[in-house]
């Protein structure tokens, strides 16, 4: 947020967390929050914020758990933060998810407009049968979907935005993993786009990417089974390219208590609280990606502003519980695998701690 403190910094911006579909694997569909869409008032705030505070993120992403296509304003607020960001000064780049169903053409020219500032639109697909699709998804438009998707492939200039076709491996779509790869691979050769094919976040995708993700299971006891499934269809689909996976190993480290022991180390703290700063549609401001409840809110935006609230006591003491590995505070870190936060390094962590002046905890880092 402050520039140079931290890498891999992201601002998640939670347009809307409405949804027209209701996906089997994703905790949006499994909450009863209450919904509803980002006022114009709230984003002009966190913009305001950003630029006379002068913040900077590596990433902005512009959704939370929702479609945010759905917002009303979806367009002119993408514009507004292009237009905000058109010299790279607050955010190193933009990323879109979306399911890609309900694309408007003024949202597909926009898109296609700041291409270039688009640094991943990312489709999420997870299915190449409208069957299987309407069955993760429960959304009967699969087709619909996918002339979206073609559409701006074909409509886009100089290959702006690069993009992610994903899908996600898990029991009702693994069979057709290699239909997938096959129907977007042709496509893709068809139309003379160079393209990769990813199983992990490595490589980092430079070109349009085919993206075979593993499942973050919404019941964390069973991360070591889809990390299997995953690294037993990737290998089928011949795309892995050394054995090098320990077949799940790394993610029964992953899925600990976060304040359990192994031999004589502790899990490393989420870098949540240190660098992924998210604000829901209401102005909740949360230290989480995934936290649908907002049971780790610091704050809403009505109260203060989101420098103010990122540097707030609540917040600080949920960094230092990380650190500390006393989550008795934050249950929800306890289950936790943090699979999608950015890594945070000892030395970013010695940083902090000196900056704020609580080298008291310095200890604890010899713990992990
Ligand atoms: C929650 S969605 C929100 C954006 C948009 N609605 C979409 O589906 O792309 C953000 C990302 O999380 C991914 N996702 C959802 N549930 C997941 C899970 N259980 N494991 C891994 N990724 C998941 C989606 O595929 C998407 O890439
Ligand atoms: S993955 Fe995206 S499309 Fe599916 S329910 Fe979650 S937010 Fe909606
Ligand atoms: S440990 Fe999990 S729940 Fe806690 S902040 Fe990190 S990602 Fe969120």
């Amino acid at each position: 947020m402050l520039k140079g403190m931290f890498k891999d910094s992201i601002l998640a911006l939670e347009f809307t967390n409405f949804c027209n579909c209701s996906c089997i694997m994703c905790t949006q569909s499994h909450n009863k929050i209450i919904k509803g869409f980002m006022p114009e008032t709230i984003l002009d705030s966190i913009i305001n914020n950003i630029v006379s505070e002068d913040l900077y993120f590596d990433k902005l992403i512009t959704f939370g758990l929702g479609e945010s296509t759905l917002h009303p304003q979806f367009a002119q607020f993408m514009e507004k933060l292009f237009i905000m960001n058109s010299t790279g000064r607050y955010f190193g780049g933009i990323d879109l998810h979306t399911n890609g169903i309900d694309l408007t053409d003024e949202i597909i020219d926009i898109l296609i407009k700041y291409g270039k500032q688009l640094s991943t639109l990312s489709f999420s697909i997870d299915a190449v049968y409208a069957e299987t699709y309407y069955k993760i998804r429960r959304n009967k438009n699969f087709d619909k979907m996918v002339n979206n998707i073609k559409k701006i492939f074909k409509k886009r200039i100089d290959k702006n935005p690069r993009i992610n076709l994903q899908f996600i491996i898990m029991d009702e779509n693994s069979e057709e993993a290699y239909d997938f790869m096959k129907f977007w691979g042709d496509f893709l050769q068809d139309n003379k786009i160079p393209y990769q094919i990813n199983y992990d976040w490595y490589p980092a995708m430079n070109k349009d990417t085919i993206f075979f993700k593993r499942l973050n299971p919404v019941k964390h006891e069973e991360l070591v089974k889809y990390e299997s499934l995953h690294h037993f269809v990737v290998k089928k689909l011949g795309i892995l390219k050394e054995d090098n996976n320990n077949n799940g190993e790394n993610e029964k480290e992953r899925a600990v208590e976060s304040h359990e022991w192994r031999g004589e180390k502790r899990r490393m703290p989420c870098s949540g609280p240190f660098k992924y700063v998210t604000v829901c549609w209401n102005g909740d401001v949360t230290v989480c990606c995934i936290d649908t409840m907002r049971d780790l809110k610091i704050g809403n935006l009505s109260e203060n502003t989101l420098y103010n609230l990122w540097s707030n006591d609540k917040c600080h003491n949920y960094r230092l519980a990380h650190i500390k590995g006393d989550l008795t505070s934050m249950p929800k870190c306890q289950h936790c695998n943090n699979l999608d936060s950015p890594e945070i390094s000892k030395k970013e962590i010695t940083d902090y701690l000196k900056k704020y002046g609580y080298e008291n905890y310095l200890d604890y880092l010899k713990e992990f």
